[in-house]
This record gives structure tokens, sequence and C-alpha cells, in this order.
């Protein structure tokens, strides 16, 4: 099937007004024909989540929350929904971060709870999955794969709603990628994992390789088979840094 690849930032817990700046940049930065071809998207903080929807109005970007919480509405302080963010016009969100998964000990069974709560919201969830360092070494790199798959996917899960996001663990924030070999037999087994599930559906789900993505080795990661596209943290803060990685498709 015809995949459109999905470029994607994830602001983390960074960004306050000052940088709705970068936003703006973004969202006319992504304005060229190339947009046709390759999906755009930003994941501020939910504080930013309705003005810099609102910026990006005029612009094919799309703007997506970082985590919603699997109920609908009630007394959960601090946590927001996937139906608020549907309501600040988001289009997105990420659920099952590592650092989600970490900081919060949220379990596949919680993620797979959210992104049924995504899907009821009419957003479409970006499904993050991924070994530490210390399972890799170990050499269980597919065997959780399999299990997080497994566990964080909904029954419910196709092309539309659903984007897996690979992130090794041990590659986020490091300046750490895996080879282009190693991303390559990752993205088959998992792309192996969801043709098993979900069929046809499988074959177009998007996957997208997160960890330590810049514009100088966007390149190489993107042309990977089964890579269709990229979760970027730090070099999706910068507008010229997240626009270059765009632009290497
Ligand atoms: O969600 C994004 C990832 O965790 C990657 O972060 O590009 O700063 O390594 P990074």
């Amino acid at each position: 099937p015809d995949v459109r690849p999905l470029v994607a930032g994830n602001w983390k817990m960074n960004g306050t007004r000052d940088s709705l700046d970068q936003i703006k940049a973004i969202a006319q930065g992504v304005m060229v024909p190339l947009s046709e071809k390759v999906e755009t998207l930003i994941c501020p903080p939910a504080t930013l989540l309705y003005v810099s929807t609102a910026l990006a109005t005029d612009s094919p970007l799309a703007i997506g929350g970082q985590d919603c919480h699997q109920a609908r509405s009630g007394a959960h302080t601090g946590d927001i929904s996937a139906d608020m963010i549907a309501d600040c016009f988001g289009t997105y969100v990420i659920v099952g971060h590592s650092e989600r998964r970490i900081d919060h000990a949220e379990t596949d069974q919680m993620i797979r709870a959210k992104a049924q709560a995504a899907y009821q919201a009419g957003l479409t969830a970006i499904v993050c999955v991924g070994e530490t360092g210390e399972e890799r070494d170990a050499y269980q790199t597919l065997d959780i794969l399999k299990r997080q798959l497994f566990g964080s996917l909904p029954e419910e899960a196709t092309a539309e709603n659903t984007v897996i996001a690979y992130e090794p663990v041990w590659a986020i924030g490091t300046g750490l990628t895996p080879t282009a070999k190693d991303v390559e037999i990752v993205h088959a087994f998992i792309r192996d994992e969801l043709i098993l599930r979900f069929a046809d559906e499988g074959k177009g789900m998007r996957i997208l390789y997160g960890g330590s993505v810049k514009p100088g080795n966007a390149r190489e990661l993107l042309a990977v088979d089964n890579v269709d596209g990229a979760l970027i943290g730090g070099a999706s803060l910068k507008a010229t840094d997240f626009l270059a990685i765009y632009g290497t498709y």
C-alpha cells in the first residue's frame, strides 16, 4: 500500500509561549509541495496545544498531544483526556512513550486503553515501543517488542488510526543510534508482527523510527525499508532542524 510518511516532533516538557515562534516557523516551513507526500506533526506540551493548532490552521502541519488518560473525563487530577486534545483541534496523540512507561509506570494494558480512548475521540494514536540498553545487551530486543506490540495495540487498530514508533530507549536523547542495518531488522520484524495480527491493515500502518534523529543522520535512517517517518525529540524544538529533517524526503 501507498504509505505517506510522517515526520513528527515530540517537544516533551519543553516550550513556553516564547517557543510559539518555532511552531509558526514550522507551520509555514512545511507549506511546500512536499507536504502532499509527507505528513508533519508537532506534539507540544498541553499548555501550548490550543494556541499551536490556532497557529497551524492554514498549514498542513498537524498538532497532537503527548499523552492522554484512558478515561473520557473525571476525577484524574493533572491528566488530560483524548477528547480534550480533540477539543483543541489536535489530531494525534502519543501513547506509551518510554518516558511515560518509566516515569509513570505505564503498562502495556494502560497504553492499550489510552489508544482506545484516542480512537474514541477520533485521534490517531502513536503507540511507542522500544527496548532498554540492558534488554538489548541481553539480546531481548525482539521479544520485548513482540510483547509490547501485542500488549499495547488494541484489536481495533487500523492503518488509519494507529502509527507505531520504534524508539530504542538507549538511543533517546543520547546521540546514539542503531545502525541502519539494525533499524532495518527491527522494522521488518515489527512489520511482520503487524501483518500477522492485522493482515492488510498491518501493511499500511506507519512505523516511525525515534531516538537521536538529527538533520545529519535523517537521510540514512529515513531511507531504511519499513521506516515510514521519524519521531523527533530534541531536534524538533528548533524549526530549522525539524524542517531540515523533513526536507530530506
Ligand atoms: O519522542 C521522541 C524521542 O524520545 C526521541 O528523542 O530525538 O531527543 O532522542 P530525541
